[in-house]
Formats: structure tokens, sequence, C-alpha cells
């Protein structure tokens, strides 16, 4: 797949890095050029360092058999991240409206500071295709303005609202599993093919698509970050608020 990403900060390089190994083509973009280059070249080092030693994991699994859940899952998890599809191809650099013109999937990946000014220099190259947006509020979250639909109103985008849950160093592990459970990544979308597409690039990596409904319960996964968030800035371990499933009361 071919990737633009608006933005070369911390979650484009994070999650362009994972799908550069995964075989897909990236294209970063930022405000400084030699910047966004600096950046894609490191991206590429380290989507080809990741790549091999994936490989040489995935070589010594393929001869482990063992009975235990957890590490059944690890496994099922590390062997996604390792499927590779071929060589690294090197991340590009370009401007916001050539990354957007790239992707057959765009990333939004700006600051919220940055956001109408990033999309309106993107132009029309977003129009009709799946638009990844990973945003949180900056300061205090107001859920009657919500980020999804104002980017798909000013992208006429399909927008699919992900990876906004976790911090950007859960995106760097290869792969997010934790206690031997596959991190799973809700998506809020309305467009089919825009989901599928999103659903593949989260199992590439090694991550657990859920569907969380259409792009009107966005809101819901904005207000979930930010609450999140508050708990754990203040010390709390959010994981621990919710029951397992089988005391959801389904
Ligand atoms: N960091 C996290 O843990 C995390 C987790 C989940 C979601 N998110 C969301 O992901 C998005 C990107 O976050 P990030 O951590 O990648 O941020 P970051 O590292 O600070 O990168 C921000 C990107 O936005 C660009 N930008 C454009 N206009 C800007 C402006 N006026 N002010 C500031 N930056 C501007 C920057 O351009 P330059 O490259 O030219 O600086 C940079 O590429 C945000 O919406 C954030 O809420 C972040």
């Amino acid at each position: 797949m071919r990737i633009g990403i608006l933005g070369a900060g911390g979650m484009a390089d994070a999650l362009g890095t994972q799908w550069a190994r995964a075989g897909h083509e990236v294209m970063i973009s930022g405000r400084d050029a030699s910047a966004s280059a600096a950046r894609a070249a490191t991206m590429t080092a380290e989507a080809a360092r990741t790549s091999a030693e994936m490989a040489s994991v995935r070589t010594e699994m393929a001869s482990v058999r063992t009975e235990v859940a957890g590490a059944r899952a690890e496994v099922a998890g590390a062997a996604a991240v390792a499927g590779a599809r071929g060589e690294v191809v090197a991340v590009r650099a370009g401007s916001w409206a050539e990354a957007a013109a790239f992707g057959e999937v765009v990333m939004v990946a700006v600051r919220q500071a940055g956001l109408a000014g990033v999309l309106e220099s993107a132009g029309g190259a977003l129009r009709g295709k799946p638009v990844i947006d990973v945003a949180n509020a900056e300061g205090p979250y107001d859920p009657a303005r919500p980020i999804a639909p104002l980017i798909r109103d000013l992208t006429g985008g399909h927008v699919v609202k992900a990876f906004n849950l976790c911090h950007v160093d859960v995106w760097r592990l290869t792969p997010p599993v934790f206690d031997g459970r596959p991190l799973a990544v809700p998506l809020c979308g309305d467009d089919p093919a825009a989901l599928a597409a999103v659903r593949t690039l989260v199992a590439d990596l090694g991550c657990t698509p859920v569907d969380g409904g259409g792009l009107d319960r966005a809101v819901l996964l904005e207000a979930t970050a930010a609450f999140m968030i508050g708990l754990w800035f203040g010390g709390a371990d959010a994981q621990a608020v919710l029951p397992p499933v089988a005391y959801s009361g389904v």
C-alpha cells in the first residue's frame, strides 16, 4: 500500500516505520523539508533493522511449539509483525500536498494547532481517500467539537479514527503485546473500503482491529483518550478500570 503521512513527528515516525517494515511505501511530510528528509532516513534504517531482527525471530519461532496460551498469542503477534512482504522501501519525505497525493491511504498526524492549515495545504488530494485520524485534543477536550468529523469536512476523505488511545511509544513496539494479548485497536469509520485498509494496517503492527462503529462514535474514542490520559497522569492504572469480558454483563 502507498501510505502518505501528514506529519513528521512522533506518531508519523512510530507508525510509518512499522508500515515500512511491513513492506508498505511511506511518505512523510512536515514544515521543514530537511528535517523531514532526515526523519525519513532514520525511519528507513530502523525499519530495515527491525525487519531483519523479526525475520530471525520468525525463523526461531517456527521451531517453537508451546501449549501456553499467552506464549501462543505472542507467537501469533510476532509472526504477524514478522510477516514482511519483501524488501523495505526507503521512506520518502515530501510537502503536505505531495504526501496527500502519494497515499492510497493518508494518515493525519499533526498537532491540533496546525491541523486546519496543513489540511488546506494538502488541497483536494484527500477527497474520497481513506484518511486515518490519530488526533487527540490538546488541552481540555470538548465533545461538542469532535476532531474526526472536522477532518472529514475539511478533506472530503473517508475518515477512520484509530491509534489515538495509546502513547506513541506503544506504536513502536514489535509487536504491541501485553501479558500475552495483542493490543486491540478500535476503529470508527463509515466507509467499508477505508475500514478494510486500516484493519490491514492494524494487523501489520501485530495488533487486533476492533470495530468501534461509525464515525459518529469517534467522539467517544476522543473522549476515552482524554479520560484515560487524565487517569494515567494522575498515577492510576487506566487498564485496571475495566473488567475481563466474562464480567462485562453481556
Ligand atoms: N504522542 C503521542 O503519544 C500521541 C498518541 C496518540 C495520538 N497522538 C496524536 O497524534 C498527532 C501527532 O502527534 P505527535 O506526537 O506525532 O506530535 P509531534 O511529534 O509534535 O509532531 C507534530 C507534527 O505536526 C506538525 N505540525 C504542523 N503544524 C504544526 C503546528 N502549527 N504546531 C505544531 N506542529 C505542527 C509538525 O510539523 P514539523 O514536523 O514541521 O514539526 C509535526 O510533523 C496529534 O494529533 C496527537 O494528539 C499523539
